[in-house]
């Protein structure tokens, strides 16, 4: 199963791939995951990619591009992926559709995750993340059973620099502005799935899940 999740900031895309990814399978891809990794790893790719995260502007795709085709060329994408929070523009899009067209891949379907811009701050700005391992929780929807740490390995949770409001917003018109026309670009190839993300979470994948099935 080749598949994308999109969505704008805030709407469930980390929190689905993760069911996503154990049902059918496959590695989860996030672009997001990727530089924040290089960030605290301190890497070149990370320094240049910070300053642009940090503000809630997209990172340049000349940039993005790469990193994803050298990740997807790895051995474990060979029979299918989960793409979250990439492609983000036209031109990563049909960047894409080129080097999957160049291997011999097309993709099955793109997961569109739907929810109201009022919702999205909220849901940031109440996010918190494991340190050790990744685990996503939030302070009123999807709280851990101790504060401050992770249900599933005792790590310390905390909450990502571009969480704040101001810049959530920020994320949210560049989301409308440059991502959301990927959903005509997928609807006229007949593979976009709209899923209402403000229903529980649980209820979000049982949709999802079903979709993909269907
Ligand atoms: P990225 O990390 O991809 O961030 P994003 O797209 O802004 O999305 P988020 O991770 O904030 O939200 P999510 O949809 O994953 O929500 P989550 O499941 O965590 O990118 C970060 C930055 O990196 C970008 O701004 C950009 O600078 C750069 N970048 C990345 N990719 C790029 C690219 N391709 N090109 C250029 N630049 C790129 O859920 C959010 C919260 O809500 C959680 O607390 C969760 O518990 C809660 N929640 C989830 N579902 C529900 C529900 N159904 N009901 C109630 N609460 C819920
Ligand atoms: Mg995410
Ligand atoms: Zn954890």
């Amino acid at each position: 199963m080749k598949l994308i999740l999109l969505g704008p900031p805030g709407a469930g895309k980390g929190t689905q791939a993760a069911n996503i990814v154990k049902e059918f399978a496959i590695p989860h891809i996030s672009t997001g995951d990727i530089f924040r990794k290089n960030i605290k790893e301190g890497t070149e790719l990370g320094v240049k990619a910070k300053s642009f995260i940090d503000s809630g502007k997209l990172v340049p795709d000349s940039l993005v591009c790469e990193i994803v085709e050298d990740r997807l060329s790895e051995e474990d994408c060979k029979e299918g992926f989960l793409l979250d929070g990439f492609p983000r523009t036209v031109f990563q899009a049909e960047s894409l559709d080129k080097f999957l067209n160049e291997n011999g891949k097309t993709l099955n379907k793109v997961v569109n995750i739907k929810v109201d811009p009022d919702l999205l701050v909220e849901r940031a700005v109440g996010r918190r993340i494991c340190k050790s391992c990744g685990a996503t929780y939030h302070i009123k929807y999807n709280p851990s059973k101790v504060e401050g740490v992770c249900d599933l390995c005792d790590g310390e949770l905390y909450q990502r620099s571009d969480d704040v409001a101001e810049t959530v917003e920020n994320r949210i018109k560049v989301y409308i502005d440059e991502t959301s026309p990927l959903i005509d670009y997928y609807t006229k190839k007949e593979i976009l799935i709209d899923i209402d993300g403000q229903q529980d979470i649980d209820k979000v994948y049982k949709d999802i899940s079903v979709a993909l099935k269907g």
